[in-house]
């Protein structure tokens, strides 16, 4: 009866950290998935959700149901980090925002949302993106396409294709951008550029789907979300997917949000209400730990404060070792050019190798990075560093 059941290949990303744990080699190094490890190699618990953490101990209270769009205040935190405390559109209760289930959750329930209600439209990822864009959104039956993203010859964007791309779709049709920190590639848009890709979806009347991820890595809290504000302020409609899973190392807390900008109050609460019934059809509410920390950290002004310089923190090591990778590079390997590497912003750095190159990495020097050659730079320290440069100088001279 399910012989005819496909088998699951595994994912690109999840199936490299269980080859990395299998790997017997004492030097093995983890660039594969995207999860910002410390200077001594640790995932950090952050000292902002230490206290979230003793106050919701204290006392442990009974676990109710959530309401299907999550606690108030997980909402809020994502609004008032996305669109910014001041926001007129949310003043004006224009936003629909449900906690969700990561930031997978959101898009997840934004692809079933854009199926339900808009379903002539397509879906354009950019080439290339993370893989799970494709699978959620082509799993929620709708046609995805790719648009000119980025050169890995001279390791810079396509921005002039890519417009010429846009500029020939059609109404409605779903433009999944990044707004910082591009997964895989680290090469983000300048504030001119995103200018006019908003000009373009606005006079091609296309739906932009931002997935934010990686909010605080790239320069900062708000130049991060320059690309949405921007959206808003041009009055755009808009979907905003975001996770909290690496800003607050809360990876399996699983805690992240969904946006729809809408033109009016009564548009959002249509959308409100059918965000609601959506999740009530797939898991019903999400679940409420992660939710109480994402509350008590952001609403409260000083745990924010101190969270915000907790995300800079980990920004700076991960810049820094950027520089370091380059340098010890660019000594090995005096003719290559490696100045992409802190051209690229966030945990990502897509270093152009081909896949025998990763492989070759992986099975000789214990270093995994994805297939698509994208290593996590968050995962190099002052330990390692040296020997993952050496064995990328290694792979890059053979
Ligand atoms: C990544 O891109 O590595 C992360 O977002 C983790 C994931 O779910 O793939």
């Amino acid at each position: 009866m399910f012989k005819r059941i496909d088998y699951y290949a595994g994912d690109p990303i999840l199936g490299l950290m269980d080859k990395f744990f299998a790997d017997p080699n004492p030097n093995k190094v983890n660039l594969g998935i995207g999860i910002y490890y410390d200077e001594v190699g640790e995932m950090p618990v952050l000292d902002c959700v230490k206290v979230a953490e003793q106050r919701i101990a204290d006392p442990i209270a009974p676990r109710p149901y959530l309401p299907m769009a999550g606690l108030p205040g997980h909402r809020k935190a994502c609004q008032d980090l996305l669109f910014g405390k001041e926001a007129q559109a949310l003043q004006e209760n224009c936003i629909a925002t449900i906690a969700t289930i990561g930031g997978s959750g959101a898009l997840k329930v934004g692809a079933e949302f854009i199926h339900e209600w808009f379903p002539q439209s397509k879906c354009y990822v950019s080439d290339p993106t993370w893989s799970n864009h494709i699978a959620i959104f082509a799993g929620c039956d709708i046609e995805v396409g790719s648009y000119p993203y980025y050169d890995n010859a001279t390791s810079s964007l396509k921005f002039d294709e890519m417009i010429d791309f846009f500029e020939k779709l059609n109404k409605y049709d779903v433009v999944l951008l990044h707004p910082c920190c591009h997964n895989p590639t680290g090469m983000d848009l300048t504030q001119a550029q995103w200018d006019t890709v908003l000009d373009v979806i606005k006079q091609r009347e296309l739906i932009p789907f931002m997935d934010i991820a990686y909010q605080g890595f790239g320069q900062d809290m708000d130049s991060d979300a320059y690309a949405i504000r921007k959206a808003v302020d041009m009055n755009l409609p808009l979907f905003v997917s975001n996770s909290f899973s690496k800003n607050l190392s809360l990876y399996g807390e699983r805690v992240g949000g969904l946006s729809v900008v809408c033109p009016s109050a009564d548009e959002a609460e249509r959308v409100f209400g059918q965000l609601n019934f959506t999740v009530r059809r797939i898991y019903t509410s999400p679940p409420s730990h992660g939710g109480h920390v994402v509350d008590i950290v952001m609403n409260d002004e000083l745990l924010n404060q101190q969270w915000v310089s907790e995300v800079y923190g980990m920004r700076d090591r991960i810049k820094t070792m950027r520089l370091t990778l380059k340098s010890v590079l660019e000594t090995k390997l005096p003719k290559l050019n490696f100045d992409y590497i802190t051209r690229q912003n966030g945990m990502f750095s897509f270093t152009g190798l081909t896949p025998q190159q990763v492989e070759q990495l992986q099975s000789e020097f214990g270093v995994y990075m994805v297939s698509n050659s994208r290593m996590c730079v968050a995962g190099l320290n002052d330990s390692n560093v040296d020997y993952v440069a050496n064995a990328m100088a290694e792979v890059l001279k053979a």
